[in-house]
């Protein structure tokens, strides 16, 4: 529920307010609890147009939309890159609220959300606390490490982050550390400026609320999305 008193929504606010001022915007996931709420915070803090990607839409959502025509609306699936090739524009700011850990194929998604970002792309949800090893990213679904990595072991119906029968947008997939994420963005050109965390998720504390904004530097030239640039390893050039 998207109440502005809880102190998690403050703390979604707070990191989205860093990437003002903005033209426009493209908010990837943002219904399910919401209704598209983020989406319309940043038309009133001076986006003119604004554009929300879910694969799920709601009734009071669609009110909200034709209230406010400076709201756009695909449906879709954002980790899909057929879909995302008919979302031929390019947006100041991208918001990504809690939905990194639910995709499945989650470099490509976050190369097919960049892509359409020219300056400042903003990531809150929950991570994993760091590992021995920096860098590190722990799949979920499978798992066996028990109460000891569940986020919330009391509620296992609800969080079935282990079920390996659940790898969907639906559920948890992944672990993510800190450095893992700002790896991954530096690897799509953007450079984190900003991170801040809210302390534990309770009632696991290895788990904790974060918050990026990340600005973009370059394109990388040698991505692995570019494959006729990338190195023929049968040249041995
Ligand atoms: C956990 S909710 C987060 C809502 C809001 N951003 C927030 O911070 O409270 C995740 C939302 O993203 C959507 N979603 C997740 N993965 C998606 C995908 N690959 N394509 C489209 N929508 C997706 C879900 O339908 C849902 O509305």
């Amino acid at each position: 529920m998207f109440d502005e008193t809880h102190p998690l929504v403050q703390f979604k606010l707070d990191i989205l307010r860093r990437a003002f001022p903005a033209q426009d915007a493209i908010v990837f996931g943002d219904i399910y609890g919401v209704e598209g709420a983020y989406t319309a915070k940043c038309i009133e803090y001076g986006c003119s147009r604004a554009l929300l990607i879910d694969s799920h839409e709601t009734a009071p959502w669609l009110r909200r939309r034709l209230d406010q025509p400076a709201i756009d609306f695909y449906k879709g699936d954002f980790a899909d890159p057929f879909f995302m090739a008919s979302v031929r524009e390019t947006y100041e700011i991208g918001v990504a609220y809690d939905v990194l850990l639910h995709q499945a194929p989650l470099l490509h998604t976050v190369h097919l959300m960049l892509e359409k970002v020219r300056e400042r792309f903003l990531v809150v949800q929950p991570m994993l606390e760091e590992q021995p090893v920096p860098g590190s990213v722990v799949y979920l679904p499978g798992n066996s490490s028990g109460a000891e990595l569940h986020p919330f072991a009391d509620r296992p119906d609800e969080y079935r982050v282990f079920d390996v029968d659940q790898v969907n947008q639906a559920h948890w997939i992944w672990g993510m550390t800190p450095s893992f994420l700002k790896a991954a963005l530096a690897g799509e050109g953007f450079e984190t400026v900003y991170e801040a965390t809210t302390g534990p998720l309770t009632p696991n504390p290895r788990w904790a609320w974060w918050g990026f904004v990340a600005e973009r530097r370059t394109t990388p030239d040698s991505h692995w999305s570019a494959h006729s640039r990338t190195k023929d390893l049968r040249s041995g050039a």
